[in-house]
Order: structure tokens, then C-alpha cells, then sequence
């Protein structure tokens, strides 16, 4: 009986009170930098020492000494940041913190369709996994697609994948025709049209900030449409004092710390539940990230050919986007 309750409590991790202050510790003691995007809890957010967009984040991570990166964001985020640091020890504190645009993209149905239209150029957003990445020619991210697909000659045929809302965006922007693979993403799927009408005008001094993974209903009623870096911005160097945001409301704390004064008021989902929250963000806890610092699991582990393959699309766009 005694030896049992004794076996359970060893393997029980114990999690110390001061997470904060745990967390910290290990930081000096790993040399880690934790980089975290936006859609991260608060509590997440205010332990990283970068937070940003997928662009700033994937700069980020090319740019850092240290040597272990803990990476509070979902897998194709830290999938990037291994890409870029083979010798680096890149911990998720959750690994199943997939993305339902990502998956909406299967290699092997995505090189059927890139076989079958072989003169094409092949953009894909980042939001894939490093399979796909691995038979792109360039990366984008929100932040940079409509200035990446600027950069590609008139006459050379797009194909663009995954995110057909962000694609038809930028072509949108661009002029371009492109062939558009049809993903989206789960969460800028669930704002509704009708009740952000309802919302715009119950507060008609409110802007309408969006991004562009949001279907081209919503995206009509915005004022502003921007990665969420670019929303983050806009929100504060406009003179405008209220703002309806439509992306995942996790941009809403880097927005109050930046815009103190200003109403923030997150976008309304379809049906009255939390679904504006991406799940696989939030999957990732500030007790899991202790543990995944402490235990230095799991951490990314790829298979060196495709990092490689996946290596050189990337670098492809960090160097379009200086
Ligand atoms: P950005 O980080 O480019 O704003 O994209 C948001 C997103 O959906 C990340 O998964
Ligand atoms: Fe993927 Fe959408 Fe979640 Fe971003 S918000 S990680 S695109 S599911």
C-alpha cells in the first residue's frame, strides 16, 4: 500500500507554485529563448521574452543565439523555427497543437495537384506542415503574401495553398489569378456576418479590424484587414478610440497593454461559445510549459531530408521580406 502511494507520488510531476518564477529559472539554466504568438493565453504571452506573428516569429527564430527555443504556439510554428535551427532544441509544450488549415492540406493529395499543373509556381502559407513545405517555392505569411506574390513575373502561373480566404485576398490585392487550394482555417470560419452587423451597429464608432484568413463576407465590413502584427499596430496608432476585432481574441491582451484608453471588442462566433478561441492554441498551458522545460520534451524532431527541402522556400521569403 505504502510502496504504491510512494511509486504514484514519484511519478506525479510535482509543479511548484511560483510557475513564474520556475519558468524563469529555467530559462537562465537552459539558455531558452520562449517565443509566443499572439493567439497564446495572456499567461503564455507575458512569459515570452518575443511575441509576434507567424513572420515575426519565424525571423525571430533565425535570428536567435540561444540554444534551446521553446516555441508557445502551435506545430507548424516550431516546425519552422527546427527548419531553421537543425542544431537547436525546439520544445512545444503540447505537440498535439496541430492547425485545422494545415491539415486541410495532406501531401499526398497536394502533390497530385501540383503534378497536374506542372508550370505553375507553388506559394504556400506558412499554416502547413513542412511536407508541404518541402514542394513549395516560396513561404508567405498574412504578413507578407500580397508583397511576396507582387514579386512573382506576370506571366508565371500561382498555384497557392492552403488558405483559399487568404488567397482570395491577395488576389484581391494583387490582380492576380491564382489556382487556389481549398483550405481555411476552423476559427476565422466561425465569426458571423450577421451578428457583426448587429455588433457595428450597436457601436458605430467602432472600426472593423480583420484578418485575412476571414471568409469574404466579414471581410467586406472591415476597415482594416492585416496579420495580426499589423492589426496590433493599426489598433494603436489610430486616432479611432473602438475597435470590433475579428481574429482570435488572444491579440486582444498585446492590443490593451499597446492601446490602454481604447474599447476592444472581440468579433462574435456563429453560436454562443468560446469556438473564436483556436483550440490547438490553447492548448498549450503555463504548467505544461514548466514541465516541457524541465523534462526538455517534446521537442521537434523532423526527418533531415524534408528540413532540408522545407529549408529552402523559407529562406526564399525571409529573404524577400527585408
Ligand atoms: P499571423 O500570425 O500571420 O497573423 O496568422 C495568424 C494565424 O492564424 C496563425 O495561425
Ligand atoms: Fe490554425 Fe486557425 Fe488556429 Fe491559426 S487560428 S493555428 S490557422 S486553426
Amino acid at each position: 500500500m505504502f510502496a504504491t502511494l510512494e511509486r504514484q507520488s514519484q511519478q506525479q510531476p510535482v509543479i511548484p507554485r511560483d510557475l513564474f518564477g520556475a519558468i524563469a529559472e529555467l530559462k537562465q539554466e537552459l539558455n531558452a529563448v520562449i517565443l509566443a504568438h499572439y493567439y497564446q493565453d495572456p499567461d503564455l504571452q507575458d512569459v515570452a521574452d518575443y511575441i509576434g506573428d507567424s513572420l515575426g516569429l519565424a525571423q525571430a527564430a533565425a535570428n536567435t543565439d540561444a540554444d534551446v527555443i521553446v516555441f508557445l504556439g502551435v506545430h507548424f510554428m516550431a516546425e519552422t523555427a527546427k527548419i531553421l535551427n537543425p542544431h537547436k532544441q525546439v520544445l512545444l509544450p503540447d505537440l498535439a497543437a496541430g492547425c485545422s488549415l494545415a491539415d486541410s492540406c495532406p501531401p499526398d493529395r497536394f502533390a497530385a495537384f501540383k503534378a497536374a499543373h506542372p508550370n505553375h509556381m507553388v506559394i504556400s502559407y506558412i499554416n502547413c506542415s513542412a511536407a508541404i513545405k518541402a514542394m513549395s517555392d516560396v513561404i508567405c505569411t498574412s504578413a507578407n503574401a500580397v508583397a511576396i506574390v507582387k514579386q512573382v513575373p506576370a506571366n508565371r502561373p500561382i498555384i497557392f495553398a492552403p488558405d483559399r480566404n487568404l488567397g482570395r485576398y491577395v488576389m484581391q490585392q494583387t490582380g492576380r489569378e491564382m489556382l487556389l487550394w481549398q483550405g481555411s482555417c476552423m476559427v476565422h470560419e466561425i465569426f458571423s456576418e450577421r451578428k457583426l452587423v448587429e455588433l457595428k451597429q450597436k457601436y458605430p464608432d467602432a472600426q472593423i479590424v480583420a484578418h485575412p484568413e476571414c471568409e469574404p463576407n466579414v471581410l467586406r465590413h472591415a476597415e482594416f484587414i492585416g496579420s495580426t502584427t499589423a492589426l496590433l499596430k493599426y489598433v494603436q496608432t489610430s486616432p479611432c478610440k473602438s475597435f470590433i476585432v475579428v481574429t482570435e481574441p488572444g491579440v486582444i491582451h498585446q492590443m490593451q497593454k499597446a492601446s490602454p484608453g481604447k474599447q476592444l471588442i472581440p468579433a462574435p462566433p456563429e453560436h454562443d461559445c468560446a469556438c473564436n478561441q483556436c483550440p490547438h492554441m490553447r492548448l498549450n498551458t503555463l504548467e505544461k510549459l514548466y514541465l516541457a522545460m524541465k523534462n526538455r520534451s517534446p521537442e521537434i524532431v523532423m526527418d533531415e531530408a524534408i528540413r532540408q527541402a522545407a529549408l529552402v522556400p523559407i529562406q526564399r521569403m525571409l529573404d524577400m521580406s527585408k
